[in-house]
């Protein structure tokens, strides 16, 4: 009895240490923005690899690999940017790839796939912002669908031919601009960047090129 009282109070304490750190430790990933080109998510493939050698096994050729399928290179590649990240120290810096990467608020771990997190201190009330992004192993038909039920709330005319969104066309390019336009119109609440679990939260302009990607204060 006494003891299942300590217990409970031991969780009330916990609860209330964890509340007021919430505000400066946050856990951070590092991925790809979904407008890299091939040639440089092979690039900082092989550069974040050849730093962290064995932590990259997981996506080595070999499907018994837990994070080797789905063997794409945005997935592979944002796979060995956030390993690189983690090693590093998790400084914003360890997670910019000429421009290339986003920190991730939220975990892009999927099945039996670890995507290797860590606390990091930072202050999100001064933070520049969040957008919202695919996470880099979503399949085709979770993007479709996502692209479908967002430009069905918004207009997604920049995606379309002609438009500033429009290159790379690439599913995950075209699906996490119109995520992020659904996310910003509908208040940003987490919920609304969650699209079947598809969703990442980051905090770094995903922009690229002349393709803006939304931001309302
Ligand atoms: C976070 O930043 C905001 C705005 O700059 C500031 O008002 C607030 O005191 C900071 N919080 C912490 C815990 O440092
Ligand atoms: C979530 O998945 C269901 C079932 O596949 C689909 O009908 C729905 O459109 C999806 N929702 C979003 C936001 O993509």
């Amino acid at each position: 009895m006494s003891q299942a009282i300590f217990s409970v109070f031991l969780l009330v304490l916990s609860f209330n240490l964890g509340g007021s750190l919430a505000a400066e430790v946050w856990q951070t990933w590092c991925v790809a923005k979904p407008s890299t080109s091939d040639s440089s998510l092979t690039d900082n493939m092989d550069f974040a690899c050849d730093h962290v050698q064995d932590e990259c096994n997981p996506i080595r050729k070999d499907t018994s690999n837990p994070c080797y399928n789905p063997d794409t290179l945005i997935h592979h590649g944002s796979f060995a940017m956030n390993a690189y990240y983690q090693k590093k120290g998790r400084h914003h810096w360890n997670c910019n790839f000429d421009n290339s990467g986003l920190i991730s608020i939220k975990n892009p771990s999927y099945g039996s796939c670890v995507y290797t997190g860590g606390d990091t201190f930072m202050n999100l009330t001064s933070a520049q912002g969040k957008w919202c992004v695919a996470t880099p192993s979503a399949n085709n038909q979770v993007l479709q669908d996502s692209i479908d039920y967002a430009c069905n709330h918004v207009d997604c005319s920049i995606i379309t031919i002609g438009g500033p969104c429009y290159d790379p066309s690439s599913l995950i390019s075209h699906a996490s601009v119109a995520m992020n336009l659904y996310y910003q119109a509908t208040g940003k609440l987490d919920s609304s960047c969650d699209f079947n679990g598809s969703g990442l939260i980051v905090i770094i302009d995903p922009s690229y090129g002349n393709c803006k990607f939304e931001f309302r204060q």
